[in-house]
């Protein structure tokens, strides 16, 4: 099929060329002509894995093309992906007006039918507006558009393996028209019928993903709903950490535990930092505003909220706790962006933490494998190392706040040797506390015994 995909932000990007890939032609566009530019030239903006492959591969078939104007973009594909951000306002609602800006577009330069698909994330009863929108600003025209919800459960880091062997994929329709060219767009995704790109090896064994047919307000429902359970279970977590520091228990032992219930399941239970992304937090904030507006009393979200805020008070607790005065120290920080295997530091809890740190009057030294250039912009006034080990040279303490992988396989040995004092305070839980210890480290994590 010919598809449009309007933004090319980790969402668009990654729809467009996972859309080539399976065998579309794709139209990606984007309001900013500097990224047009690059991605026309060959680079790519953003890091996420397997892009590389898939972005180079998709344009030498001819099947995926950027433009920077939007316009060219509408006429081009027989359905639009709505891929444009929808950050939140001050009050915590999600910002639609880019929404609103696409689909004045769509209504305007489209001269045929449309299938005009929803991915960026929106409170539930946006697709009603949408289709309001399109046919108000589409009044002096005769083309047919129909509406559909398509949210996309792409994590950062992992989303080219994510979009191309999900679990399930949701599509809200109001029509049949559009519930089957949705499936015709993922037929290749659902039969496993494509070239899987290198960096993913093979196709996983398994059941093939499962095709859920819902209206449009579920559909969105179903987005917000997800992300702020898995926001609920990772503060649950920590709070769970809480207690285990007090009662003495160890929170990796209990959740492991736990999470073999199949009803609970082990994922997004680690305890630590807590989490950031450009993703829950902001749908969290704007699924309580969307339940408060709705009359339904979801105060239970505000706390989830909260419990997340406080981990970065619990590790500068736990860093004055060893170091009694913070004020003049060296602190080294490992990870900047807000998980591993992106370059991606928007409300990352690293970054909360080294604010932190300096309004504690500390000196920062940190590193971060990908998101360093991102993080300089943001955070001038901190000394970016260029490895590990630069950055805990004389540090007094080294907190462990990004999980990249390559931290745990760092030669610790060398890095007690470079510290002014070998404390590791570990916001991620990576390390095993008996082998640092018995290294000389003093070490103290999240919801484990000091
Ligand atoms: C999240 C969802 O996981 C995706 O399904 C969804 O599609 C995406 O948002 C989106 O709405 O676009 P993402 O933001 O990439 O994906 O990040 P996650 O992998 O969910 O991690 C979020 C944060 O939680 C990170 O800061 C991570 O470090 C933290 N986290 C995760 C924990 O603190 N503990 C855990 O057990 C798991």
């Amino acid at each position: 099929m010919r598809i449009s995909v309007i933004g090319t932000g980790y969402v668009g990007l990654v729809t467009g060329a996972c859309l080539a890939e399976i065998g579309h032609e794709v139209v990606c566009s984007d309001s900013d002509a500097e990224k047009i530019k690059i991605l026309e030239s060959g680079g790519i903006p953003i890091y996420e894995p397997g892009l590389e492959n898939v972005i180079p591969q998709a344009r030498k078939l001819d099947r995926l093309r950027f433009r920077a104007n939007p316009a060219e973009a509408v006429r081009a594909g027989d359905a639009i992906f709505i891929c444009v951000g929808t950050p939140p306002l001050p009050n915590g609602d999600a910002d639609l007006s880019a929404i609103d800006h696409v689909a004045r577009v769509i209504a305007t330069e489209a001269t045929s039918p449309k299938l005009v698909v929803e991915k960026s994330t929106v409170p539930a009863r946006t697709g009603q507006e949408l289709k309001r929108a399109l046919s108000v600003y589409g009044r002096k025209s005769s083309v047919t558009f129909h509406v559909a919800s398509n949210p996309e459960f792409l994590r950062e880091g992992t989303a080219v393996g994510d979009f191309l062997h999900p679990d399930r994929i949701v599509v809200g329709v109001e029509s049949e028209i559009a519930e089957r060219q949705l499936k015709e767009i993922y037929q290749p995704v659902l039969d496993r019928k494509f070239n899987c790109p290198v960096h993913l090896n093979a196709c996983p064994e398994g059941p093939a993903p499962q095709w859920l047919v819902t209206t449009i307000n579920s559909a969105e429902l179903i987005k917000h709903a997800s992300n702020s359970f898995l926001a609920l279970k990772i503060s649950y977590a920590n709070m769970l950490a809480d207690l285990a520091e007090k009662l003495g228990a160890d929170i990796q032992e209990v959740v492991r535990a736990m999470g073999l219930d199949p009803r609970i399941g082990a994922s997004f239970l680690a305890a630590g930092l807590g989490f950031g992304g450009f993703c829950l937090p902001k749908d969290l904030q704007a699924f309580v505003h969307l339940a408060e507006r709705s009359g339904v009393d979801f105060s239970m979200l505000r706390e989830v909220e909260k419990i997340n805020k406080q981990r970065i008070d619990r590790a500068i607790e736990k860093l004055r706790s060893a170091l009694w005065v913070v004020r003049g120290k060296q602190i080294a920080v490992l990870g900047l962006a807000f998980k591993p295997n992106t370059d991606d530091i928007r409300f990352a809890p690293a970054i909360d933490l080294v604010n932190r740190l300096l309004s504690e009057g500390a000196r920062v030294r940190a590193y971060d494998p990908q998101a360093t250039e991102r993080a300089r912009a943001t955070l001038p006034q901190i000394e970016y190392a260029t490895s590990a080990y630069d950055a805990a040279t004389d540090a007094e303490a080294l907190f462990i706040a990004t999980e990249w992988g390559e931290f745990a396989k760092l030669d610790w040995g060398r890095i007690r040797d470079l510290m002014a004092r070998p404390l590791v305070i570990d916001g991620r839980n990576l390390l095993s506390p008996r082998e640092i210890r018995n290294l000389g480290f003093e070490y103290r994590a999240f919801g484990r015994p000091d």
